[in-house]
């Protein structure tokens, strides 16, 4: 798996990256979006792509930037980056290790923390107490903390990491992610008390109409 904004930072994928970022830090200047869940309706809506390269894009405007996997039911951001998916995050939740294992990425600014073994109960491992330690640590580290969720419409765990961050970002994919689907996925996040802060279109037509101007 290869981030194009690390392999092609100036192509116009990699400006869309650059322009979310943007937008995330004017969302609400007086109170800064310190920790971000990107999720989505359904399955390979391109949520982990998303969150990896916004996560780049952050770290290279010099914003220290931790990227956690929270899907710990089908963990790849470690693959973006070469790393190990152990040891991570469930590990610190299972030994009540307190020292969060954060792996460097190759990435100025960038740190890893990977999904860790993979747990029987992903849910209530995220509801758990120490995760809102964790989380409290992450951002007592870095300016920034970005998490990869499972879709929210097949299991909680989006939602439930959701409530505790600042708040949630909903990928959709052009073409593939279904309109009820998508009104599905706010609706159970809203329930659940969860701020979404905007959403992010992958998988959507190129529009050359707009030229290269900016080249
Ligand atoms: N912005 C994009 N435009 C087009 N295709 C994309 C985009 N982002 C991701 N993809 C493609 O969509 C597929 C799924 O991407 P990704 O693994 O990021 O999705 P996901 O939502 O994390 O999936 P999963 O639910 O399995 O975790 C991949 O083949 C990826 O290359
Ligand atoms: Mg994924």
């Amino acid at each position: 798996m290869s981030l194009i904004t690390l392999t092609d930072p100036r192509s116009p994928i990699s400006e869309a990256y650059r322009t979310l970022r943007t937008n995330l830090s004017f969302y609400s200047l007086d109170n800064p979006i310190r920790t971000l869940v990107v999720t989505s309706p359904a399955a390979g809506e391109g949520k982990s792509t998303t969150v990896a390269n916004l996560a780049v894009t952050m770290a290279q405007s010099g914003r220290k930037t931790i990227l956690v996997d929270c899907d710990l039911r089908r963990p790849s951001l470690h693959d973006y980056f070469g790393l190990k998916a152990e040891p991570g995050l469930t590990d610190m939740v299972v030994s009540g290790e307190d020292t969060p294992p954060l792996q460097e990425t190759s990435v100025e600014n960038l740190w890893l923390l990977a999904s860790g073994a993979k747990p029987p109960n992903p849910a209530d491992l995220l509801g758990s107490r120490k995760v809102d330690q964790v989380i409290a640590q992450l951002v007592e580290m870095a300016d920034i903390i970005l998490f990869d969720a499972p879709p929210v419409i097949a299991v909680t765990d989006a939602a439930v990491l959701g409530a505790k961050v600042d708040g949630a970002l909903l990928v959709l994919s052009a073409g593939k992610t279904r309109r009820d689907h998508a009104e599905r996925a706010k609706e159970m996040l809203e329930q659940a008390k969860v701020r979404i802060v905007g959403t992010a279109l992958t998988n959507a037509p190129k529009d050359d109409s707009i030229g290269g101007y900016y080249g």
